[in-house]
């Protein structure tokens, strides 16, 4: 069967490619470029284009006989989103409406749809289950939780079947070194600790040490992409075999604080990891660990690599052998 993955040059996205090709299907990667990067899915046909495009997108759909689609395309930067949610909105929503009416009209019923645990906003308990109420505090998770009540609703009025994975705190990269993260601008953890353990720059800073946590920074579920690529491999699997749409978190369900990836890295890497204490970062919740038992059960995921000294060591192999990401 021949899968379609849209945002398949980007971080998650290039990592479940390879994984949806071990497990045997064929795949198309369906990209803009906008963020993602032509490099990242060497081997495997591209096709470039935007969501916004539905005749390129039925074209691709009938053209290449694909059966079912894997959907990360998006943007996905939270505090971008808080200043240009129309950005977000057009994109994230108004681009899957697209491939939702592309994919009806090719009569293609099964998608995979990559959402985020910022469809919970800052929930008052810890682990957080799928039963949990979904109140997302910024755009980015409003579009997500959007889209997944379409999904909902497309099944209802068409037979789409969906399942949506809200994912925790995504790290790691391919154990060869060949693909990993590369945002233009970097806001995420793990990369800026690693890059603080490669250059020294002395620019790192720990958003709050007043955390109602252990060692008063913010704990998160951190998740080796590898991890959440094989997921969607069995959730695609899932509906083939006649699964019925549904959401699923993918966390370890527990939690490591910033402190403790410092540490970590530490240990990985030998670098001293110099860091300054600084104020919250607006919106940042305390705790965010999953509750993931239901993707278990249903699904069969085990995660196998989400261990933190793996995950930081493949990001640090990836990150030591591509200072400047793709770019370079
Ligand atoms: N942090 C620092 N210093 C930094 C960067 C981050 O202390 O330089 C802290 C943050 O304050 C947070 C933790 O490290 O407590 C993790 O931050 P990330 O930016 O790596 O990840 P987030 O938890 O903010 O975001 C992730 C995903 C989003 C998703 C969000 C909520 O990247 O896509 O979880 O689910 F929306």
């Amino acid at each position: 069967m021949t899968i379609l993955v849209t945002g398949g040059a980007g971080y998650i996205g290039s990592h479940c490619v390879r994984a949806l090709a071990a497990a045997g299907y064929d795949c198309v990667v369906y990209d803009n470029l906008s963020s993602g990067h032509r490099e990242a899915v060497y081997g495997f046909p591209l096709v470039a284009g935007d969501l916004s495009d539905v005749k390129k997108l039925k074209a691709t759909l009938s053209d290449l006989k694909i059966g079912g689609v894997v959907h990360f395309a998006a943007h996905s930067l939270v505090a971008e989103s808080v200043a240009d949610p129309l950005k977000y909105y057009e994109n994230n929503i108004g681009g899957t409406v697209s491939l939702l009416a592309a994919m009806r009209t090719c009569g293609v019923d099964k998608i995979v749809f990559s959402s985020s645990a910022a469809v919970y906003g800052a929930p008052g308990r810890t682990p957080i289950t799928e039963a949990a109420p979904a109140k997302p505090v910024n755009p980015y998770g409003e579009t997500k939780l959007a889209i997944e009540r379409l999904l909902r609703a497309a099944d209802t009025a068409y037979g789409m079947k969906s399942v949506a994975l809200r994912y925790f705190n995504a790290a790691g990269a391919a154990p060869d070194g060949n693909i990993g993260e590369a945002h233009a601008v970097e806001t995420h953890l793990v990369p800026l600790v690693l890059r603080e353990a490669r250059t020294n720059g002395g620019s790192l800073k720990v958003f709050g040490g007043d955390y109602p946590t252990p060692d008063g920074s913010a704990v998160r579920d951190y998740v080796h992409v590898l991890d959440l690529a094989d997921a969607h491999v069995l959730a695609l699997q899932y509906l083939i075999n006649g699964g019925k749409s549904g959401c699923f978190n993918l966390g370890t369900g527990s939690g490591a604080s910033v402190l403790e990836i410092i540490q970590a890295a530490r240990d990985v890497t030998g670098a001293d990891i110099a860091y300054e204490l600084a104020g919250r970062r607006a919106g940042d919740p305390a705790v965010l660990v999953a509750g993931a038992d239901k993707a278990k059960r249903v699904l069969g995921w085990r995660p196998s690599r989400s261990g933190l000294f793996t995950m930081i060591r493949d990001a640090y192999r990836w990150h030591s052998r591509h200072p400047d990401g793709f770019g370079k």
